[in-house]
């Protein structure tokens, strides 16, 4: 197990945010979160992340146990080999493509950074050939892959990614899950939050529903993809 996490409970001042969740991941799975806006999905991957603090519960990664009080120990977590690559890319626009990844590797000695550039451009050409251009001046599905590949830049053993496909044209999305397996194949296990379940759940090995910060439904992919009530709530079934 790679990651198990145990009770979580997140508040936002009075908001209880994500109620006593549970949830496991193998490692080289990809497990998909799924459900609809303001359910917590990205509450849960930036408590995961320790970004915002954790009120109880436990997180097992990698063997190490985090209990309450866990939070702001982002950078921490990035070293011992957890990235989120957040919802909305946050990609520094004035800095150049490579700039970008270099922030990216921040954790890592200067000699393993071209074996993250290697990578970055062998898994996304494009970025390869604009390596020198401003950030800000890629369009919106390249600014995606920057952002992903700027969180593989820290050689991540778990990548959480926040809703890679937002905002992409259908043939882009399908990219982006192509190389979401092509990560997961190279040895990287992936926490993936996504609204478009359906293309989640075809490339995970096992879901969670979040539903108003309480997971209500688990499984593999494909029964996900199956039931019933999810086909109701996600799919436009
Ligand atoms: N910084 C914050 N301060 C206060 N409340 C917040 C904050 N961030 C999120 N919330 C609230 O917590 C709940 C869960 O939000 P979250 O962003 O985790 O949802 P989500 O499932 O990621 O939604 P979306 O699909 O729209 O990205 C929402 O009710 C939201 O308003
Ligand atoms: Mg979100």
């Amino acid at each position: 197990m790679l990651l198990e996490v145990k009770g979580m409970n997140t508040f936002y001042g009075n908001l209880h945010a994500i109620w006593d969740i549970d949830i496991q991941v193998e490692e080289k799975e990809i497990v998909a979160l799924i459900g609809s806006n303001g359910a917590g999905k990205s509450t849960l991957l930036k408590t995961i992340a320790g970004s915002i603090p954790m009120e109880r519960g436990t997180i097992v990664y990698d063997g190490k146990s985090f209990g309450p009080g866990y939070g702001r120990k982002a950078s921490r977590m990035v070293k011992l080999g957890m990235t989120l690559c957040p919802e909305g890319r946050h990609i520094f626009p004035r800095m150049t493509v490579e700039e970008n990844l270099k922030m990216g590797g921040y954790t890592r000695k200067k000699g393993e950074l071209s074996a993250g550039y290697d990578r970055v451009y062998s898994l996304f050409d494009r970025l390869k050939e604009r390596r020198s251009q401003p950030a800000g001046t890629l369009s919106g599905g390249e600014q995606q892959m920057l952002a992903i590949g700027r969180a593989l830049m820290s050689s991540p053993k778990l990548l959480m990614l926040d809703e890679p496909s937002l905002g992409l044209s259908p043939l882009l999305t399908e990219k982006i899950f192509e190389l979401i397996l092509e990560i997961r194949n190279q040895g990287t296990t992936i926490l993936l939050v996504e609204q478009n379940a359906v293309s989640a759940l075809s490339v995970a090995n096992r879901g969670y529903v979040l539903k108003v910060g309480h997971i209500t439904g688990s499984g593999t992919g494909k029964e996900l993809l199956e039931s019933q009530e999810i086909l109701a709530s996600y799919l436009g079934g």
